[in-house]
């Protein structure tokens, strides 16, 4: 194999909403269960990802929400971080195109076009309103797409036809805010010189006749139509400003930032996670490294042409090998809409449904070659009629019956009693599903690893083995390990779509997870013993899926309910005092947590902090903390802690508070 390691991104998330099945059924899902694919194989590979931060549609939220751009931001990087944590996409690192790293690289990189002769300056004639007292460029503006005639194309793109615009291009512009027509005004722009790059592109298109061909297609669109060179700076206050001194109050287009954020991210887990700073290197500057992106249809011209385009205009980094975008998700007949609140929210659905019938429904239908609809009721049948009838039943009655009949031990399997094509079809699962995910085809590898599932509870009602164990003892036991083969190749093949799933399975098996190379060989030992067995999905009721389908197009309060305000007496309570650190030790299989002896006057406290990534044991040695004494006594990590050291905590670094003047250790803070 040619490609040593491989780089799998999912399109940033703007952080101006929660996340809804549309993002996940678009790029996030494919991405992960590709990703855990590859782990299962022992690839070396990382996921790499966060949420975009800048951009116009941030502040127009931000406006809705009266809010300012960051608080909003800090409210949906935490909420849609939650909701993928907790659907079971995993990341190596999930960061924010807002963060130190990213704005540097972003300046970076401007800088580096613009030495390598790829962009220039032009004075341009932008929409201005004179209400506002602003330029409207992408979404400030609204009206007609020159192309398709749509009624609501924005200034960046018209929605219904796909083409990237600019806002001069709009008929009947009109401001977004207040509605009023805008003027035109002279400003001064930076653009990318796409046009120099035309023939570059088309070379490197024309070696990846494998990419899917909604891709494909829309490149052809493009090049057809002559690229031109894109502004890529913008009249806001709201993102990463142009890095040149009469720049002034100009800051980089969010298209332009947002996919810099692939490799800031990456060098953001190189410091921070790995402890390794220049260990992004490894990925990004090697051409034995695969890159690829995941992205929903309505980002194929930034990642197929406009990134490529900035990557081939800045010279030192790989450029994408594949670019799997997936179609559009429409819910119960009807287009995804945020602002009608026609969606189905991730965090919402899961404080229902468990995350595997959520990923489930979603791989089955995937949007690979077309616009899906997802509906509830189908929802419902698949999980009560695929995952529970099928899936799950199969393997409760394997090992209800291994309960039963066996004690719990896994019956020894003679060949001879088996139909070799059972036998043949276990057995090369691995590998012919592993093809599908490989191939992005997890619409296929879903119907395939059913279908083994199927075959799984058809050996068992076949076989009768209620009958079979009086009747014939050596076939009853041959068939019910067959069963539990089944099973634990089940539990493999699901994993990268049905990850809690496959745990679960692998726990009752009290089996390890097995490495995808070692294909379907039957690795269980006669009599291995199970555990207790557990139900795998519970059915899902009518009226469970009638209130689901009541959301829809029902407004979703997102404010969070204002907190209470805490008395002068809570703040007591807490016990705020000084405390001296008098023994440093770090805590063992943990590379966050220290664990602290701390004088507080009257009394030592052991007391568990996370601040190894931030300060040495010498520097924290000694010193004067603030500790809250009078909290509830934690077990953190199996270590016993009871107190606080108080932090402040920007999400980048922590600092620890220090004292102004000396005072003795207990006294009290207030
Ligand atoms: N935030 C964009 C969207 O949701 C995707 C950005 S992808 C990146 O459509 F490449 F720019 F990061
Ligand atoms: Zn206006």
């Amino acid at each position: 194999m040619k490609h040593k390691k491989t780089i799998v991104t999912s399109a940033l998330p703007y952080a101006n909403g929660p996340l809804h099945i549309g993002h996940l059924a678009g790029c996030y899902l494919p991405a992960d269960i590709y990703v855990r694919y590859l782990r299962s194989k022992g690839e070396d590979v990382i996921h790499i990802c966060g949420t975009d931060e800048h951009g116009v549609q941030i502040t127009l939220k931000a406006e809705q929400e009266k809010k300012t751009p960051k608080q909003l931001v800090d409210k949906y990087y935490g909420l849609i971080q939650k909701a993928l944590k907790d659907i079971g996409i995993e990341y190596d690192n999930f960061s924010r195109t807002t963060r130190k790293v990213h704005i540097k690289e972003t300046q970076k990189f401007f800088l580096k076009l613009l030495e390598n002769g790829f962009l220039e300056e032009m004075e341009i004639t932008q929409l201005f309103c004179e209400k506002c007292s602003r330029f409207l460029p992408d979404r400030f503006v609204e009206g007609e797409c020159p192309f398709c005639s749509s009624g609501s194309a924005r200034g960046d793109q018209c929605e219904s036809c796909g083409r990237w615009l600019e806002p001069s291009m709009l008929k009947k512009p009109r401001c977004k805010i207040c509605s009023s027509s805008p003027v035109l005004r002279n400003t001064k722009h930076w653009f990318l010189k796409l046009d120099a790059l035309t023939d570059k592109l088309r070379s490197w298109h024309s070696t990846h006749p494998e990419w899917k061909d909604n891709v494909t297609k829309f490149c052809k669109t493009w090049f057809d139509e002559g690229l031109n060179p894109r502004a890529i700076t913008r009249d806001i206050d709201w993102g990463v400003p142009v890095p040149l001194e009469d720049s002034h109050g100009k800051v980089l287009y969010v298209w332009f930032d947002a996919p810099i954020g692939y490799i800031s991210s990456t060098m953001e887990w190189a410091r921070d996670v790995k402890k390794q700073p220049d260990l992004w290197k490894k990925y990004w500057l090697e051409d034995n490294t695969r890159l690829i992106h995941f992205i929903g249809k309505d980002n194929i011209v930034f990642h197929a042409m406009v990134w490529p385009g900035m990557l081939m205009a800045h010279g030192d980094f790989i450029l994408p090998d594949q670019i799997p975008a997936n179609e559009f998700l429409n819910i119960e007949g009807e287009k995804i809409s945020t602002s009608r609140n026609w969606a189905v929210w991730v965090d919402q659905a899961l404080e229902v449904f468990p995350p595997d019938t959520l990923r489930y429904v979603l791989a089955a239908t995937a949007p690979e070659n077309s616009d899906v609809d997802f509906t509830w009721p189908e929802f419902q049948r698949r999980v009560n009629d695929e995952l529970a009838d099928v899936l799950g039943n199969f393997i409760n009655r394997t090992l209800v019956f291994i309960a039963k009949y066996y004690g719990g031990k896994i019956p020894r399997l003679d060949p001879s009693y088996l139909d070799a094509e059972i036998l043949k079809e276990i057995g090369n699962a691995p590998e012919r599903i592993g093809a599908l995910y490989e191939s992005f085809q997890v619409k296929k590898a879903v119907s395939e690893f059913m279908k083994l599932a199927r075959t799984g509870n058809k050996l068992f009602q076949s076989s009768e083995p209620w009958v079979l164990v009086k009747e014939s003892p050596e076939k009853c036991r041959s068939v019910i390990a067959a069963c539990a083969a089944i099973m634990d190749t089940l539990a493999a093949v699901i994993e990268p779509v049905l990850p809690f799933s496959s745990m679960k399975i692998l726990k009752m098996l009290d089996l390890e997870k097995r490495s995808w190379n070692q294909g379907g060989e039957f690795r269980i030992q006669k009599d291995h013993a199970t555990k207790k067995p557990e139900i795998l999905f519970s059915k899902v009721e009518d009226g469970v899926i009638q209130k689901q389908r009541d959301l829809l197009g029902k407004e979703r309060n997102m404010e969070q309910p204002e907190k209470e305000r805490a008395s002068i007496l809570d703040m007591e309570k807490i016990g705020l005092k000084i405390g001296l650190v008098k023994s440093v030790e770090k805590v063992e299989k943990s590379d966050k947590l220290y664990k602290l002896t701390v004088d507080i006057g009257n009394e030592e406290r052991q007391i568990v902090a996370g601040l190894v990534p931030y300060y040495s044991k010498e520097e924290i040695l000694g010193r004067k903390v603030v500790v809250a004494t009078n909290l509830e006594k934690a077990k953190i990590r199996g270590v016993e802690s009871d107190g606080m050291i108080l932090a402040a905590d920007d999400g980048e670094t922590v600092s620890l508070l220090s004292l102004d003047r000396d005072i003795p250790q207990g006294s009290k803070i207030k």
